[in-house]
């Protein structure tokens, strides 16, 4: 063959390969293009692409079906919540808690894996939780059947939903519910189904455009008309599944599954709670699946303190400008938020400490004095806990009061702010006087109660007439001045105030003081800036109304809506950095007990009072002129005086010693409050109860108030005040129920050991002090680990006369209890004994099941007790 022919016989297996390749090449990108639109044209067919307003609403008749139906039965149950997270740890879980936490609802968590059976649901026909959430929907649908029926029966019978969250990575059908869902997806252009009946706070109003945050979110596919769309959103980027899902086309990221196949609403979303939008639904499911039990009303009280109007270094702060434009700003915010009113805090030192430009903007501020709400700080923006003398304080805030007085400024807001939060938490009692005194404050706020961190937790507290509202942060801060220099860059902030943390702080408080400073509103203004987007973003997607009240009327309405925040919870100063620097160097954490005999009365109290006060080591508070060796802090009003008054009466601690300071109050152990309260102020103090029959107590004690001339003790014998029925007089009811209340010893002793472990809980036998003293207080020594080993058995000597041990003094003298204390009375009559010993039985076998659970001997008297149930 010739040279040429093989070229040309190579040239056309050449072409031919080359055909026969860009034929299937093409026969291959046709079938591709084909396949992709069959698949596209299949998805179409699941999932037609559909806007919001194209959504048809549920008929009418369903769901007034499900509403009628739900909300009789939701009365039936407590406003719990059951929350199945999947680690104490995850961080979905964590974020359902927030929400919950911060609307201040009621709820319960249980971590589902391992865990085979459902908590009880009811209680004395009663349902104890009026909505179910599931952090993992699969964990839901995939229960065993026996579980499953119980908890669907459950939320049948009392009308309780479910929401569920659902994040699976692949297509998925959900066992038994005509939906799949399809996972990993990004998504772009949200809207809300505006004929959702779920919706109460948002707003279905506006189409998001963005890209909705993530890559990794999960959609649902509808199969049933029982399913509404809440949220649809769009394809952003197609993923690898089969059948792949259509860029652009709309899919539900919450469903509401309105029970029409088996009578349970559900909540579905796909995802978590990081989109913002999803947390707002998510408390409108909590609320419309709860029956409306867990709901938040759409006021919102917002008030926007500027926190010193005059201080500010040179050069940032107001001009004339600036103050015109905090004057448009307000009228522009009055048009969202009703009759909003910036409210300023001066201290007068400051006036006229900027340049000329800055002075002339004071004065405006000044001829523009009726337009604002004003209140005072400090004259010097000192921090109130550095004046121990209250005089002082008054000095500084009458000088602050000339000012006002001199340039027009109200002074009868009884609103009052002190600088960095100093001396209304921790109380400084001074403050609080020199307040009353010169201003007539009846009204303050702070970051500080119980602690700053988390914000979700700060609440308000009464003390001294004075209501202290919790105060809440907005972000601006003196040095964030310039939107370019916002820490973190500006979109932090925009981030924050659009679906962010300052967003949701006004979602959830009903009432929100927001502090901000004389810097905000000059410079960038970010002050005016924060608050007109924040009040444009408000309106936009939810239907809360917002409106603003002077202080004095916003504590009323607090305290309305929170009436159980009235009472305080003091805590120990020290425990909390922050505390500790506005805590005044004149006083110390020290003068606290280390421990408390706390009772109950009648069981040898005084005498261990008595014993314990001759240890080296351990000391007493003094007596108070009203209530003798007792102080009786915890138990009742005195706790409303504060921690300064508790602390005199305990001496102030040397460098030297090591004292055990203790206080011995026989009331506190019946006391509803008194195991919370000590456990907040002296969490690590050690315990100490005394018991003894309880019939024998209560006799004794009756036998105290016929000494002390207590006239129902003095008309109606013994045996009366324990049997007396219900239609009894009622003064013989109140004695009895005084009598034997405090007899009920396993219930109070739990009560303390919720708030304290069993090892800081020591229990004595009241007998065997009576009749032994030397090695209880052996044990006693132990317990507290007290440095010197006291030797009781020398110090203490039985009074023949007396019939008690005393303490043993020099020359045969001796000390003994006083008061009317061990007095001799006849025994008790043998109809009382039986009476008691009936009405108590129940409560000791409780009691020898406690001290069995503490690993406590059970003493003689309680064994004897038990002998006669058996
Ligand atoms: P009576 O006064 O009925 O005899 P309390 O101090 O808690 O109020 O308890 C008083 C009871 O403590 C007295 O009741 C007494 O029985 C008992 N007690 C135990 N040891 C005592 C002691 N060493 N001195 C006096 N009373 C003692």
């Amino acid at each position: 063959m010739s040279t040429v022919m093989k070229l040309h016989r190579r040239f056309r297996r050449t072409i031919l390969a080359l055909a026969t390749f860009c034929t299937a090449s093409i026969l291959v990108s046709a079938y591709y293009l084909y396949a992709g639109y069959q698949q596209e044209k299949d998805l179409a067919e699941v999932a037609p692409e559909v806007d919001c307003r194209d959504v048809q609403p549920p008929p009418p008749s369903q769901l007034r079906d499900v509403r009628t139906r739900r909300l009789p039965d939701a009365a039936r149950t407590d406003p719990t919540v059951l929350v199945f997270v999947e680690s104490q740890y995850s961080s979905l879980g964590q974020d359902i808690v927030t929400i919950l936490e911060s609307s201040r609802f009621q709820y319960h968590t249980e971590i589902t894996p391992g865990k085979a059976d459902l908590p009880a649901l009811t209680e004395k026909a009663k349902g104890k939780y009026s909505l179910v959430i599931y952090e993992n929907i699969l964990k839901y649908i995939n229960m065993d059947s026996w579980n499953r029926s119980l908890l669907d029966k459950y939320c049948l019978e009392y009308g309780v939903g479910v929401i569920g969250f659902s994040r699976t990575g692949e297509k998925a059908q959900l066992t038994g519910f005509p939906l799949s869902i399809h996972g990993s997806l990004a998504l772009k252009g949200c809207c809300i189904n505006p004929h959702s009946p779920l919706l109460r706070v948002t707003k279905a109003s506006k189409l998001e455009k963005d890209s909705l945050p993530g890559t990794d979110w999960t959609v649902f596919l509808i199969n049933h008309s029982t399913y509404q769309p809440v949220v649809l959103a769009r394809v952003r980027t197609p993923m690898n599944a089969s059948p792949p899902v259509a860029k652009g086309a709309s899919y539900a990221t919450v469903v509401h599954d309105l029970g029409l196949r088996d009578g349970i609403q559900r909540v579905l979303f796909g995802n978590n709670l990081n989109f913002w939008l999803h947390k707002l639904i998510f408390l409108d499911a909590v609320s419309f699946l709860s029956g409306k039990r867990l709901t938040l009303s759409l006021d919102r009280y917002v008030l926007v303190d500027i926190d010193d109007i005059f201080v500010g270094k040179e050069g940032t702060r107001m001009n004339t400008n600036d103050v015109q434009a905090l004057l448009e700003t307000q009228n522009l915010l009055r048009a969202q938020i009703t009759n909003f009113t910036f409210n300023l805090g001066y201290s007068g030192k400051f006036y006229h400490t900027g340049t000329e430009e800055e002075d002339k903007g004071d004065d405006l501020l000044l001829r523009s004095v009726d337009e604002f709400w004003w209140f005072p700080h400090m004259w010097s923006h000192m921090q109130p806990h550095l004046f121990h003398n209250e005089s002082s304080l008054v000095e500084q805030m009458v000088l602050n009061k000339k000012f006002a007085l001199e340039h027009g400024i109200p002074t009868d807001g009884a609103y009052a702010v002190a600088p960095h939060h100093s001396g209304v938490y921790p109380v400084h009692r001074q403050l609080y006087g020199a307040w009353g005194k010169v201003w007539g404050i009846r009204t303050t706020s702070t970051e500080e109660y119980p602690h700053l961190k988390p914000a979700r937790h700060r609440k308000g507290f009464i003390h001294r007439n004075i209501m202290v509202l919790p105060r809440q942060t907005c972000g601006l801060f003196t040095h964030t001045i310039f939107y370019k220099e916002y820490p973190g860059g500006p979109q932090e902030l925009d981030k924050s105030i659009q679906g962010g943390e300052l967003f949701f702080t006004v979602v959830l408080n009903p009432i929100s003081i927001f502090m901000t400073h004389l810097s905000n509103y000059g410079n960038d203004r970010l002050g005016s800036y924060t608050f007109v987007h924040l009040a444009n973003f408000v309106q936009s997607w939810t239907h809360l109304q917002l409106q603003t009240l002077p202080p004095v009327q916003l504590a009323h309405k607090y305290f309305e809506l929170f009436p159980e925040q009235r009472d305080p919870l003091w805590q120990n100063p020290c425990d909390d950095k922050r505390h500790r620097d506005i805590w005044s160097k004149e006083k110390t954490c020290d003068r606290l007990p280390k421990f408390l005999v706390i009772g109950p009365p009648k069981t040898g109290t005084t005498a261990l009072h008595l014993f314990l006060a001759m240890h080296p080591s351990i000391l007493s508070n003094s007596p108070s002129p009203k209530t003798f060796e007792e102080v009786q802090f915890f138990n009742r009003n005195n706790y409303h005086r504060g921690i300064d008054w508790y602390m005199d009466f305990f001496p102030a601690p040397s460098n030297v010693t090591t004292d055990f300071l203790f206080e011995k109050s026989a009331n506190y152990f019946h006391s509803e409050e008194a195991p919370r309260r000590a456990a907040s102020l002296v969490p690590k103090a050690k315990i100490i109860t005394i018991l003894i029959d309880p019939s024998d107590r209560a006799y004794s004690w009756y036998q105290h108030q016929r000494s002390h001339e207590d006239p129902a003790a003095r008309s109606f014998s013994f045996y009366q005040v324990v049997s007396a029925g219900p239609r009894a007089p009622p003064e013989l009811r109140a004695l009895q129920k005084r009598c034997l209340v405090p007899g009920w010893y396993t219930s109070h002793l739990e009560r303390w050991l919720l708030y304290f472990p069993p090892f800081q809980l020591l229990i004595i036998d009241g007998q065997q002090l009576r009749t032994d003293p030397a090695p209880v207080m052996d044990d006693i020594q132990k317990f507290l680990g007290v440095p010197h080993h006291y030797n009781y058995s020398e110090a203490l000597t039985f009074d023949s006369h007396k019939g008690f041990w005393c303490q043993r003094l020099e020359e045969g003298k001796t000390k003994c209890v006083g008061g009317g204390r061990g007095r001799r009375h006849p025994p008790m009559d043998p109809q009382s004994r039986a009476f008691l010993s009936g009405y108590y039985r129940d409560h000791n076998v409780e009691l020898s099941r406690l001290l069995h659970r503490l690993g406590q001997p059970l003493p003689a008297w309680l064994r004897q007790e038990l002998q006669k149930v058996r």
